[in-house]
């Protein structure tokens, strides 16, 4: 434990992954023979500070990701609690549907994309030092290689920000309960959490994320996650 409250952890897994092209949910592609989803559960339960976990699944796909909680359990021996709950249309309302089931006593909150499947343990446990240690918001970020434009409607460039200033962000991200819980009260249409937070106002901290928590999208994703998990066996 922490010490400064439970950590429940949602994991979102609603998403139809159309630029996968698979004819599963992405999070029921198989990496290696395992599910998307496994492989992101197998994470987020040895993570010693998780106290309860929902996954939020696809209508369709309800039952099989009990089906997979129960054997990453099994397979961990983790007794923590896994609750499976049906997404929503977009991402935020997947979120929103897991913060309404965790349990009373859960202080802090970390959301994770399933399709961050690989994201190492050490991640985690930075995310959860952070909020443990005063931070309302702490996001997993890397710094950037690419020069990022950002471009008008027209596609014509209309400023270059600094790149030393900018961060990719990645998941778990990391949120005392109340003030995520805040956010989402206002509203759930953001690509990330954080971005629900910033609007309130709330400071976000960045702690150092990793090439490993990428967030499989496409074809070329899926090979390079491929390879990643060769390398750990
Ligand atoms: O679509 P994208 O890749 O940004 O999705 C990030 C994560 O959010 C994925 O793990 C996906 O399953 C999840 N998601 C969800 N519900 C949606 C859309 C995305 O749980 N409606």
């Amino acid at each position: 434990m922490t010490g400064a409250g439970r950590v429940g952890v949602i994991v979102v897994a609603a998403g139809s992954g159309s630029r996968l092209g698979a004819s599963v949910p992405k999070a029921f592609v198989p990496l290696a023979g395992v599910p998307l989803l496994g492989h992101a559960l197998r994470g987020v339960l040895s993570c010693t500070t998780a106290s309860e976990v929902v996954v939020v699944a696809p209508a369709a796909h309800r039952g099989d990701a009990e089906v997979l909680a129960e054997g990453v359990c099994r397979e961990l021996g983790s007794s923590v609690p896994v609750t499976v709950v049906v997404g929503g249309a977009e991402r935020g309302d997947s979120v929103a549907a897991g913060l309404a089931v965790l349990g009373e006593a859960v202080e802090i909150v970390l959301v994770h994309d399933a399709a961050r499947c690989l994201t190492p343990v050490a991640v985690f446990d930075r995310v959860v030092a952070a909020v443990a240690g005063g931070s309302a918001a702490v996001v997993p970020g890397t710094a950037v290689v690419d020069t990022i434009k950002q471009v008008d409607a027209g596609g014509f460039v209309v400023g270059t920000p600094d790149r030393s200033a900018l961060r990719a962000v990645q998941t778990p991200q990391g949120f005392r309960r109340e003030v995520l819980e805040r956010a989402h009260a206002v509203s759930s249409d953001a690509t990330d959490d954080a971005g629900l937070v910033e609007r309130l106002g709330e400071r976000v901290l960045v702690v150092e994320g990793d090439p490993r928590a990428l967030k499989v999208t496409t074809p070329a994703d899926l090979e390079t996650a491929t390879r990643l998990l060769a390398e750990t066996l």
